[in-house]
């Protein structure tokens, strides 16, 4: 049930219960340092209750930021910068802290989403994104440049050095970021991969990338840390990535060693056929679940928290992350009543006075 911890088999850890906070980006970011806003903005989440508490999508390179304003953990500044605030916030709880490493590939140079969302820079500032293939987002977005052989190798060199990055600055958790319409989801999918090179073509060359990353991070994040990634369960288009792909997928991350993944969807392109409502990523989820023996998490209108309990008892899922609900109130747990009524506590216990 949603308020039993969650253990990780493979390397013995686990999170007090079944709710994560989601990662979310601030655009709050100085140089890809963390910023004061950061620290309270985290400081919260941290004693929302959650047994999970997952950073933004950082970047593993300059280049690969959404924005000019999002976390990138690349440099010796940057990783001494993230070690700071690691530190800081273990000293106040001891929920799991986890990071999220991303390439923004052909969306990257984005202009804020709370400046203008959707639109690419188009001032000094931007910069010439890289991808899979030279096809561009969408209407009025730039072409991205096409990764060569050499340009791929660089990208898994950059994954290396902040996944070592990420080590040092002593995060729990490692997630890589292969979902919403990123570089290593522009690899994965049909959509955007059109190359016939060993990197584009059937199922297995379109996974290499991913899956050569994956192994990197496995070779490096230690055994009895837990690793996952944010997985993509349908693309929502005719000849997009399939649940049955995605399943196939995950098989190979379960191979690889990885705990756990966090089926999100669609994004590869602007426009898809994704309906969004309470649990709609419940059959992607459900089906990784039947076929694997990964923990699954699932995303996106999921703070029903007693039908959530309800999916986890069927074992649909095995926990749920939380995005918005957070950033409208951190803590939101502490008034839920079916959570109450099940024996919620996991709050400061100044906090719990009078609960
Ligand atoms: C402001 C904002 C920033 C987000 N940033 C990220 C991110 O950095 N990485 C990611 O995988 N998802 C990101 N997401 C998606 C959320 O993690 C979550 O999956 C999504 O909001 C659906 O969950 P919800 O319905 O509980 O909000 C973001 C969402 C929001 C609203």
């Amino acid at each position: 049930m949603i308020l039993n911890k969650l253990y990780f088999t493979r390397c013995k850890k686990s999170f007090s219960n079944r709710i994560s906070v989601s990662p979310m980006c601030q655009y709050s970011a100085t140089n890809g340092i963390p910023t004061d806003w950061h620290y309270r903005h985290l400081s919260n989440l941290l004693i929302s209750g959650a047994g999970l508490l997952m950073i933004e999508s950082t970047a593993v390179t300059s280049k690969g930021k959404i924005s000019k304003k999002d976390l990138c953990i690349e440099t010796k500044k940057q990783k001494n910068e993230f070690k700071r605030l690691v530190k800081y916030l273990k000293k106040q709880d001891n929920t799991p802290i986890g990071i999220q490493l991303s390439h923004s590939g052909r969306k990257g140079s984005s202009q804020i989403p709370s400046i203008k969302s959707n639109t690419p820079l188009k001032n000094k500032e931007s910069w010439k994104t890289v991808s899979s293939s030279n096809l561009s987002k969408d209407l009025g977005w730039p072409k991205p440049k096409q990764l060569s052989i050499k340009g791929i190798e660089k990208i898994k060199k950059k994954f290396e050095n902040s996944i070592k990055n990420s080590l040092y600055a002593n995060f729990d958790i490692l997630e890589l970021h292969m979902a919403h319409g990123y570089l290593l989801h522009q690899f994965l999918s049909p959509i955007c991969n059109n190359r016939t090179d060993s990197y584009g073509g059937n199922k297995f060359k379109r996974f290499r990338l991913a899956l050569e990353i994956a192994k990197i991070a496995r070779k490096i994040w230690p055994k009895n840390k837990i690793l996952g990634a944010r997985i993509t369960g349908n693309d929502h288009l005719k000849s997009g990535i399939s649940t049955k792909e995605a399943v196939e997928f995950c098989s190979e991350l379960e191979k690889i060693g990885f705990d756990y993944v966090c089926v999100s969807s669609g994004g590869i392109i602007t426009k898809t056929n994704m309906k969004q409502k309470k649990f709609f990523r419940l059959d992607f989820a459900k089906e990784i679940k039947k076929k694997t023996n990964l923990k699954v998490g699932i995303t996106g209108f999921t703070n029903d928290l007693e039908l959530a309990d309800k999916y986890i008892k069927k074992n649909y899922f095995d926990n749920i992350f939380v995005g918005r609900p957070f950033l409208k109130n951190p803590f939101f747990l502490y008034n839920e009543e079916f959570l109450k009524k099940n024996g919620f506590r996991n709050a400061p216990s100044q906090y719990l006075r009078g609960y």
